[in-house]
């Protein structure tokens, strides 16, 4: 791929176009902020890692100038606030609402045909927003959630059995909220269901910490997560650029899969160079269905919050 622009140089988009960079994943990826200077100063930062990394993509910056992102297959959107101690996320809808809807705009006047990834929280809700402002295929406009809460979920169930990550599959649905739905019927250790590794409360334990994963690191740092986020944007990237039709948790449009409609939220996704080419519907339990609608129900009671913004005119 020629080019990939990244919106926001904060810690989430920096540590995205770095990740994407080390990966080697197209000609140039570009970074936009609107504070003077720091896309280019991050970008020049990572540029200069590249004789040490063994990489070859140009990573370049610019301040608020869209131009520079002119012909960009995917634009990953980071930009707007991040959440501090004793804030939800969804206290962040009024402030990133506004920020994302004005980036996705002004970014696809350049690169119409850009595939679209949202980062920004509250992140269901402005997947939503992002996708009001684009007016594009739905399959080309969603959002990474699922990706990160299962990084979490998988880091948490290694340290349990002292085992590498890598051989821990599984699946999550729902919001990017505490109302997410890990799903341990689905988990396994290669081959092995969890459940014939761990009891009830250490599932039960993980699951829990797992939810209120994002809140254990706002907690700790006084400003949300990085890394994970970052790395989990540019595994998604990667997907599209190789057409790998990887089976990943995405935040996508459901126009009736789950029972749901008119909602992004997160469910398995089939991803590859079309963006999202299918979402798979699982056949959930009643326990299960249960706590998905709950995620739901809590996803469109923040959806009013933006729809009473009157951002977009229909
Ligand atoms: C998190 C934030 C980025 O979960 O939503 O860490």
């Amino acid at each position: 791929m020629k080019k990939i622009t990244v919106i926001g140089a904060g810690n989430v988009g920096a540590t995205c176009a770095n990740v994407i960079a080390h990966k080697d994943l197209c000609r140039e990826v570009v970074m936009l902020d609107i504070k003077e200077g720091m896309a280019e100063g991050k970008a020049l930062d990572i540029w200069q890692t590249s004789s040490i990394n063994h990489f070859s993509t140009r990573v370049t910056g610019a301040t608020n100038d869209y131009l520079k992102t002119k012909g960009s297959g995917i634009v990953v959107i980071t930009s707007g606030l991040p959440r501090k101690p004793g804030m939800s996320r969804d206290d962040l809808i009024k402030t990133n609402a506004g920020i994302v809807a004005e980036a996705v705009e002004r970014v696809i006047r350049y690169s119409p045909e850009a595939i679209i990834i949202i980062v920004t929280n509250p992140l269901d809700v402005m997947t939503y927003a992002a996708y009001k402002a684009a007016r594009k295929d739905s399959r080309k406009v969603f959002g990474m959630a699922g990706i990160l809460d299962t990084g979490r979920y998988k880091a948490f169930i290694a340290n349990a059995l002292n085992v590498s990550p890598k051989d821990i599959q599984t699946m999550l649905l729902g919001g990017h909220g505490d109302t997410m739905v890990p799903l341990p019927r689905y988990t396994s250790i290669s081959g092995i269901p969890v459940t014939e590794l761990l009891n009830k409360e250490e599932i039960d334990k993980i699951v829990d910490r797992t939810r209120k994963g994002g809140g254990e690191l706002v907690n700790l740092m006084g400003t949300s997560a990085w890394y994970a986020p970052g790395a989990a944007a540019a595994q998604m990237v990667e997907a599209i650029v190789d057409d790998q039709r990887r089976v990943f948790p995405v935040c996508a449009l459901l126009k009736s899969e789950y029972g749901q409609k008119d909602i992004y939220m997160g469910v398995p996704v089939i991803l590859g160079a079309n963006g999202i080419e299918e979402i798979i519907e699982l056949k959930l339990n009643k326990d299960e269905m249960k706590m998905l609608t709950e995620s739901a129900n809590s996803v469109k009671a923040s959806m009013k919050e933006l729809d009473a913004m009157n951002l977009f005119s229909e």
